[in-house]
């Protein structure tokens, strides 16, 4: 039986990894996508992934969220995802419309269609996961389980000195489903920055995208190697070396294979009204708020080892 995912995106470059690597696999079911507004605006977002779908034979709803988060005005990482998120990649227009649904109204209905069956997956801002939770509290019953990427714990950030991005595009939004998704029959999982971070793309990474796209492959292994390539030469300027951290494949392959990583309980809160750390994800680690656990937090990462399966995946499935 495959595994049945709700993917909520900003794609975004590691994002445009993660899609690519779900339609590679025979044991996954994308039965919907969700657009929301992060590395770059909605519309864009919107725009690239009903392109890559429609490259990958994704041929599912594909709905576009919120102009912007609950509370703040949006902000953009175009320096870090190129202006249209997926940096150098030239896309083809699509030929398919989106689904006339909100993003938030995708959520409800696909979960509601198949209560205990979705498994969320949240690679962006969550401000349509929490809309969505305004039009059916019972979500996080309704869902099989929750993935996301998102959040730093004990860990510095990569927006603000404490925040990742994720969260800090809107912490509302994060807090929100946190609360509500600790309810959830089994405790979401949260693959934070110290643990996505371990995953690093070398030069070695890149040539392999590059060769893939250079064979007479699939169209896609084209879009990645430009993409990704724009992401060393952001995390060349940004301090880190010819390399690129790639986030948002780790919390996916974990939610599809359950390996990777392990996970361990922790209770872990967003600060929204720090005047230095709004957006920073505090994990409780002694317990001194005395609560339950309120996420499954990704630790002992096999870098080596994701590394090469993510990449495998791509040159057999992009072939
Ligand atoms: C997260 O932020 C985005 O820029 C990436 O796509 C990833 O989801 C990492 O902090
Ligand atoms: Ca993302």
């Amino acid at each position: 039986m495959p595994t049945t995912f709700l993917v909520d995106c900003d794609t975004g470059i590691d994002d445009a990894l993660a899609l690519s690597y779900l339609a590679c696999r025979d044991d996954v079911e994308v039965a919907g996508i969700v657009s929301t507004g992060g590395n770059v605006p909605v519309d864009a977002v919107h725009r690239n992934n009903l392109a890559l779908a429609e490259l990958l034979g994704l041929t599912v709803p594909i709905a576009r969220g919120a102009d912007q988060a609950l509370v703040e005005p949006p902000m953009y990482a175009d320096d870090t995802h190129g202006p249209q998120g997926l940096g150098h990649a030239v896309l083809p227009e699509p030929s398919r419309a989106g689904d006339p649904r909100s993003g938030a109204q995708l959520w409800v209905d696909l979960a509601r269609e198949r209560p205990g069956e979705l498994v969320g997956l949240v690679l962006g801002p969550h401000t349509n996961l929490a809309l969505a939770l305004e039009i059916e509290p019972e979500l996080p019953r309704l869902l099989k389980r929750l993935h996301i990427m998102g959040g730093a714990i004990n860990h510095r950030g990569n927006t603000g000195p404490t925040s990742e991005w994720n969260i800090a595009v809107d912490p509302e939004a994060a807090q929100r489903v946190l609360t509500e998704f600790a309810t959830a029959l089994r405790l979401p999982v949260l693959g934070a920055l110290q643990a996505t971070e371990q995953i690093v793309f070398t030069a070695t990474e890149l040539e392999r995208l590059e060769h893939l796209a250079a064979a007479d492959s699939h169209p896609v292994a084209r879009i990645l190697a430009d993409a990704v390539r724009f992401y060393f030469e952001f995390h060349r300027a940004d301090g880190f070396g010819w390399t690129a951290h790639v986030h948002d494949p780790l919390v996916t392959a974990h939610a599809v294979t359950g390996e990777f990583a392990s996970t361990r309980p922790l209770a872990v809160d967003v600060e929204l009204a720090g005047t230095l750390t709004r957006g920073q994800t505090v994990g409780d680690e002694l317990g001194r708020w005395g609560r339950e656990a309120t996420v499954e937090l990704l630790t002992a990462v096999r870098s080596a080892e994701f590394v090469e399966h993510l990449l495998t995946t791509l040159e057999t499935g992009l072939r």
